[in-house]
């Protein structure tokens, strides 16, 4: 899987990703808008070329209140997710190439007050969606949200997520509709968060492809 061509799908009109990435934007500024004054801590795993925050973030008028944190592993989405922070002109956007899995990288960027765990739970096993989101109690603070995706293909693993983050500590806030053509949740901490584990790799990213043992065959509406 080529994943900087993967973020050409947010250009194919009538498909679930455009919906799918508004939808997190819609959410993630709901999120911003209930921030108290202050700086609003933002990680994002596996972020990609930074679509979904810098969309969210451009134009709203708690933008320069933000202190992002997006780690990804491909240099070149961590390029243009750069240049469009820059762009939009975000003052605290730090990209990280590096494995999102790797707790290193949130070293003082946590608790924070929105995590994005959007485009991995489609990429990773079972095993590791329950062991990423135990993780979510030391990346968020009591109160805060985490916005998270997953597709809603056979086997629908959605339903289990969200018993996943209920079971620790987390309500649920917002989810989308189960024939949406995608699956975004938002959960909410009420719990104090845990110390970040150091050194702890929260998942193997696998791939949805690999996953499937098929090549891709252009989805019209699922989205991974
Ligand atoms: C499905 S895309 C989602 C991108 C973005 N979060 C979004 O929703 O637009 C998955 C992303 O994970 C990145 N990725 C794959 N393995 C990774 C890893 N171990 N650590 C960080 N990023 C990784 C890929 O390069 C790709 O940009």
């Amino acid at each position: 899987m080529d994943w900087h061509a993967w973020h050409e799908r947010y250009d194919r009109p009538g498909s679930g990703y455009p919906r799918r990435l508004e939808t997190v934007q819609v959410r993630f500024r709901e999120e911003l808008d209930r921030m108290p004054p202050g700086p609003i801590r933002v990680v994002s795993l596996c972020g990609g070329q930074g679509h979904d925050v810098v969309g969210a973030l451009t134009g709203h008028p708690r933008a320069a209140d933000a202190h992002v944190r997006l780690v990804e592993l491909d240099p070149r989405n961590v390029r243009d997710a750069r240049a469009a922070a820059a762009a939009a002109g975000l003052a605290h956007f730090e990209a990280i190439a590096g494995d999102a899995a790797d707790t290193a990288h949130y070293a003082g960027s946590v608790p924070a007050d929105i995590a994005l765990v959007c485009g991995l739970f489609g990429n990773i096993s079972d095993a590791d969606i329950e062991r990423t989101v135990d993780h979510c109690g030391e990346l968020v603070r009591d109160g805060g949200a985490v916005i998270w995706t997953r597709h809603r293909q056979e086997p629908d693993v959605f339903p289990r997520i969200c018993g996943w983050f209920e079971e620790r500590g987390f309500t649920r806030q917002w989810v989308s509709a189960p024939d949406a053509g995608y699956g975004v949740g938002v959960h909410r901490s009420t719990t104090a968060p845990r110390p970040l584990t150091p050194g702890a790799s929260l998942f193997t990213f696998v791939g949805y492809d690999v996953l499937r043992g098929v090549q891709e065959t252009t989805p019209k509406v699922s989205t991974a």
